[in-house]
């Protein structure tokens, strides 16, 4: 029983071919040969250092054996420097895997599925602290602080430093929110996190010259490696959405406005196209909405995707939420994850949420698609967000609501799904019950793997090993279907 899912009813193949789903569309310089896109989903199966596995190799390729028209690679870092084991593309000593990785895809998809790899920069975010920790070593202490401190504490108006960093420790919380300030308490209760307003930071202030070369740098491995495109992240946490933000209220002209805004994503796409050309696909995912206070909405949104539609994006692929801002408490030693308040929900929405997920942020990508046709830009709109049925995708792409059906945890759960519907055998299709399993793995920075996939069955990959779908007690890779 799966009360929560919307009845569906799977098309014969025959029905399957009438529709739109299966029809091709030109995206920039390739051809997707379907309107089937599979959204980025960090798997946590990278090295440390940031290089392809086997295992990477497999996820990937358990995804394009079910044929989706593009498949999206996780998001990628475009710097040099350790991420834990997100995949890395900011040397060229990370180039023989990310080949490996096209040709697996190419393989094991018959050709049928273009590859793309989503490239970001993420600022950085600090684990949240002991308070001895916090008092005894990050807080940078001031005269502003023993001020404010001596007028609760008088006697401690000529202390030494450390006997004012030991007294902070002791404060009860409301006296504690009369000496430190606002980005200082929640340094206190999240861990600290660095924000592109942060300009009297020199690397915060630096990033407009120091990003576009990273980012061209990266699509130009990415072209060398044989990808069909790459995807700019300016979605959810990252640097290029912190700078489209309307909470962006930087005063150097990288700020404020939504020209001053766009200025530094423009550079980027302009740096990128200058080294790849104009003969390969580049487009972007961006937020429709924020859904925080002050952030952006989707006249924002609109504005944008236009823009960067002008200044030659091949594709805008729309994403909701998913900020810092909002993110619950993390434990003490945690640092704070951004898909877990009220945007994160959005972002990754489960059948909890009131409306229930299923195609709830179409509004989103049919109003950046209209913007977009109304100043006459073609421009593809991928769409995401609880999109899991036939029904759905060919009402989506009917009513115009999108020109790419994204679906990110049913491709997850059943990366056959596509074809299953293709050849006629939806009934097959294992259906993902939007409850955030692989997300809270995500969360952990733990491989991740789906609930539906049955745990006891060790089933040998191609080659006999079964150390690659398997970990001794669960599966890695969705169960394969025999068609
Ligand atoms: C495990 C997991 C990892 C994700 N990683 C990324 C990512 O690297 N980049 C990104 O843009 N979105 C990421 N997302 C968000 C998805 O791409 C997608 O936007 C979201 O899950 C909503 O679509 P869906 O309802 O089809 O799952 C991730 C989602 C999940 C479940
Ligand atoms: S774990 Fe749950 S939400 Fe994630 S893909 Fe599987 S069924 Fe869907």
């Amino acid at each position: 029983m799966r009360p929560d899912l919307p009845p569906t009813h799977w098309p014969t193949a025959a029905e399957a071919a009438r529709g739109q789903l299966l029809t091709p569309l030109r995206v920039g310089s390739f051809e997707s040969r379907t309107r089937g896109w599979v959204p980025a989903m960090v798997p946590w199966r990278a090295t440390e250092e940031g290089f392809v596995t086997p295992q990477v190799l497999e996820w990937y390729g358990r995804f394009a054996e079910g044929w989706p028209g593009v498949l999206v690679v996780e998001a990628t870092g475009v710097r040099d420097v350790p991420s834990g084991p997100l995949l890395r593309i900011g040397d060229d000593r990370f180039l023989p895997g990310l080949r490996q990785l096209v040709e697996t895809v190419r393989e094991r998809s018959g050709g049928r599925t273009r590859l793309v790899i989503q490239v970001l920069d993420f600022l950085r975010i600090r684990r949240r602290p002991e308070p001895a920790a916090y008092f005894g070593r990050f807080l940078e202490l001031d005269e502003g602080h023993r001020a404010r401190l001596a007028t609760l504490r008088p006697e401690l108006a000529d202390g030494d430093e450390t006997t004012l960093r030991t007294a902070l420790l002791g404060l009860e919380r409301p006296e504690l929110e009369q000496v430190l300030s606002a980005r200082e308490l929640e340094d206190l209760d999240m861990g600290a996190r660095e924000r592109v307003t942060d300009v009297h930071l020199p690397h915060v202030a630096g990033l407009p010259a120091e990003l576009p070369p990273l980012f061209a740098a990266a699509a130009r491995r990415a072209r060398e490696a044989g990808f069909d495109g790459l995807e700019l992240h300016m979605a959810h946490a990252y640097t290029l959405a912190g700078f489209l933000s309307r909470r962006n209220t930087r005063e150097d002209g990288y700020g404020g406005d939504l020209a001053g805004r766009q200025r530094l994503p423009l550079e980027v796409i302009d740096a990128v196209r200058r080294e790849v050309g104009s003969d390969w696909t580049v487009g972007c995912r961006l937020l429709g909405d924020e859904v925080i206070g002050g952030g952006s909405r989707i006249e924002d949104a609109v504005a944008h995707s236009v823009r960067f539609a002008e200044a030659g994006l091949d594709f805008v692929s729309v994403s909701k939420g998913g900020k810092f801002e909002d993110a619950r408490q993390p434990g003490i030693g945690q640092a704070a994850y951004p898909y877990t308040g009220p945007s994160g929900h959005e972002c990754m929405p489960t059948v909890r949420i009131e409306g229930g997920p299923f195609g709830r942020n179409l509004h989103l990508s049919r109003s950046i698609r209209d913007a977009l046709r109304a100043a006459g830009h073609g421009t593809p709109v991928v769409g995401a967000g609880g999109l899991a049925t036939w029904e759905q995708a060919e009402r989506a792409l009917e009513e115009g609501d999108c020109d790419l059906v994204g679906a990110a945890r049913q491709s997850l759960a059943d990366p056959d799904w596509w074809r299953k519907v293709e050849l006629g055998h939806g009934e097959a299709v294992r259906r993902c019950v939007f409850t955030n399993y692989c997300e809270g793995l995500d969360q952990k920075h733990k491989q991740v793997t789906c609930q539906l996939w049955d745990r006891d069955t060790e089933v040998p990959d191609r080659s006999g090993d079964t150390s690659l779908s398997h970990d001794g007690r669960r599966r890695l890779l969705a169960p394969p279907w025999d068609a």
